[in-house]
């Protein structure tokens, strides 16, 4: 400590000084001090601090890693609705943007802001008097999840600012997880065989609705700032005016921002990021584009769910060319024999690329796909991997056709394929090494039981040493059965113990789902369960009663009946029963982790193509979240979650008012909670 300061000036001084370099560091992103030195400095103020418990201040930097909310994240009310926005898809729909804009404001000049769409998780931060005093997610945009002990762990984010003293200011922020980061905690996870994430945005929501602010902390999230709900208190008069002054405040506001005043201009900002998004260190998922002038805003208005003054413009979903240098056969749960393309790694829309399902015989024979082949493939968002089509072009002589193998890759029974089916299958149900371990992976999959912990890896160290031969086996693992593999330790062995425990209580349909029943995804386990309400009765049902349920058609009626023809499987059901698993409905059985969602008791129409998702996916997706899902839009419908080519129901939810969503947007509220 230097002399001349008392301790609550030095802790000033320190404060000011950490303050300031961490400002450089994590926002401007160029610091002037070592991180040495920074940590001398951070260790100084800790001591202090420590001494002088009276001296520490909620915005002193030792104070950004505070403690775990007792009971969960607690809801929060946005005091202004959080928007979401309306998406254009490509020039003619920016066009149509900027024409409905400029006639909303009887022709006059129209300045605009285009800004890159950070795609991170949206989140609200509020200021008294310049200190952060609450950070809450979207949420169903006027109820979120108070997630500030998290959010004060993000670095470059003020824990105070000054200039605003009596002020409130609502800002309106993305958080984002940079893509190195991502890599490194999906590897990280890998090594721990717990679930990756698909993505930088689900890593960051994973993140921020952490439990423990410690780890959250250690997650580096980053967050940018792109608006104020209400700019009054900063008297400024336009968009641009209140993003620089945010920025002078200590924000990290995006530097890319570009006032623009005609649709060339707009368009060619929109396509340059479409070409180089790779080069930022975020992801980012279109442009958006704003009125600038607050006046002309106003002017236009909103509906209930989105601005009329501004518009996302959605990059396409992003191609790539890569080699195609062979296809391995791989065999499913159901026994499905399918081919997949192993592919010279590539990096597309934020993941590298290596692997991609070519679904079948016929596939690959459609699209002309031959090994050595330079191929097109294509990632929309979180949509998984596909390959599109061979550049002929680029052919030399010396591809390969793709012979389908004639015996299954795990266990060399003969392949059957049977007339009028394109999927070829390995018979051997109960002794294809393949099928049990795919089956058991399922088991234990997020969806399905969500053991956290038993992901390829620990399965197949389990499945070689013999400790398990099917899912029932998991519940007989002690604790002495885990430390003689080597991976385990003390630590590793608890977790997984509890989280095998833990999933005993996951409800009836989740089980049934979990069995990988032929054609029984969660939707259909759903019906199974509500209808016949016990494994008992389901066992015992035949074919028509099960065919009589709504929306249980022959087909999975047939399976489900051969399923538990099976004396094995009606065993595996016994065991697991015996196990403590919940093999019927009852409150006991409810999933108190899953059952309430943003959609849970809503009634959500689907309309247009999904991209990449079939329309029943997307209906379980809702009826997993407890929403209910209906045809038509009327005034009792509360979400429409619209797809390509959307047609005239999307007219009707703008016209009655009703929020209308993309299946991404979907997926992140359902992933909110
Ligand atoms: S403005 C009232 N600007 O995109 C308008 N949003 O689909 C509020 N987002 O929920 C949004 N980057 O979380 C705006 N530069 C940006 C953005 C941005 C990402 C997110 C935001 C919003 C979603 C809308």
């Amino acid at each position: 400590m230097q002399h001349s300061e008392t301790p609550s000036q030095r802790a000033a001084h320190l404060r000011a000084d950490l303050i300031e370099h961490s400002h450089k560091y994590y926002v401007l992103d160029a610091p002037t001090l070592s991180d040495a030195e920074y940590d001398r400095l951070y260790r100084e103020l800790i001591d202090l601090e420590a001494t002088h418990p009276g001296l520490v201040s909620p915005d002193s930097p030792t104070q950004r890693v505070g403690a775990p909310p007792a009971e969960g994240f607690p809801q929060v009310e946005h005091e202004q609705r959080m928007m979401s926005l309306d998406n254009a898809f490509d020039s003619d729909e920016l066009r149509a943007f900027l024409d409905r804009a400029s006639k909303g404001l009887d022709g006059e000049d129209v300045e605009y802001v285009c800004e890159l769409k950070l795609d991170g998780v949206a989140v609200a931060v509020k200021y008294l008097d310049g200190v952060l005093v609450q950070g809450a997610t979207r949420g169903d945009g006027s109820v979120g999840e108070d997630v500030t002990t998290n959010i004060r762990t993000v670095r470059s984010l003020p824990l105070s600012v000054q200039g605003v003293d009596g002020q409130s200011l609502d800002l309106r922020a993305e958080v984002v997880l940079p893509k190195d980061v991502f890599a490194r905690v999906n590897a990280e996870r890998e090594s721990k065989d717990t679930a990756i994430f698909a993505n930088p945005r689900n890593a960051a929501a994973g993140s921020l609705r952490q439990m423990d602010p410690k780890m959250a902390s250690e997650r580096y999230l980053d967050i940018w700032v792109h608006g104020l709900a209400d700019p009054a208190p900063l008297g400024t008069l336009t968009h641009d005016q209140t993003l620089t002054r945010l920025e002078g405040m200590g924000f990290k506001v995006s530097p890319q921002r570009q006032r623009v005043g005609t649709a060339e201009e707009v368009i060619a900002y929109c396509s340059k990021w479409t070409d180089a998004r790779d080069s930022l260190e975020y992801e980012i998922d279109g442009v958006v584009v704003k009125v600038n002038a607050y006046r002309q805003q106003r002017m236009l208005g909103h509906t209930t769910r989105a601005p009329r003054w501004a518009i996302a413009f959605k990059f396409p979903a992003e191609r790539v060319v890569t080699r195609l240098i062979g296809i391995d056969v791989h065999v499913g749960r159901t026994g499905a024999i399918t081919p997949q393309a192993i592919m010279e790694p590539v990096s597309v829309a934020g993941s590298t690329v290596a692997a991609a399902t070519l679904h079948n015989e016929d596939f690959i024979r459609t699209k002309n796909v031959m090994i050595g082949d330079y191929v097109v493939i294509q990632k929309a968002g979180d949509i998984i991997p596909e390959v599109i089509e061979p550049v002929i072009s680029r052919r030399d002589g010396s591809e390969k056709a793709f012979e389908m193998p004639v015996v299954c890759p795990s266990c060399g029974t003969a392949i059957v394929r049977t007339e009028g089916e394109v999927v070829a299958r390995c018979p051997n149900s109960s002794k294809c090494p393949g099928q049990r371990f795919e089956g058991i992976l399922h088991f234990a999959s997020r969806n399905a039981m969500d053991i956290d912990g038993m992901g390829p890896v620990v399965i197949e160290e389990l499945l070689e040493a013999g400790l398990i031969s099917d899912a029932s086996d998991i519940f007989r693992l002690s604790e002495k059965d885990l430390m003689s593999i080597e991976r385990f330790q003390e630590k590793s062995t608890s977790n997984l113990l509890r989280a095998i425990e833990a999933s005993k209580n996951r409800s009836f349909d989740r089980v049934l789902f979990a069995l990988g029943i032929r054609h029984v995804g969660s939707h259909v386990a759903e019906l199974l369960a509500t209808e016949m309400k016990s494994s008992d009765s389901l066992m015992d049902a035949e074919t028509e009663t099960l065919a009589g349920i709504e929306g249980i058609g022959p087909r999975i009626a047939e399976s489900v009946f051969e399923y538990f023809k099976d004396e094995d499987a009606r065993a595996l059901v016994a065991r697991l029963q015996t196990a403590g698993v919940c093999v019927e409905i009852g409150p006991s059985t409810l999933d108190s982790e899953s059952s309430v969602t943003a959609v849970t008791g809503k009634t959500v129409v689907i309309t247009g193509k999904i991209d990449g998702m079939s329309r029943d996916d997307v209906k379980a997706l809702i009826k997993g979240g407890g929403g209910k899902v209906t045809s038509s839009v009327s005034s009792k419908t509360d979400l429409v979650v619209v797809g390509e080519d959307a047609g005239s129901k999307r007219d009707k939810a703008l016209k009655l008012g009703i929020a209308t969503i993309d299946v991404s947007e979907l997926l992140s509220l359902l992933e909110k909670g």
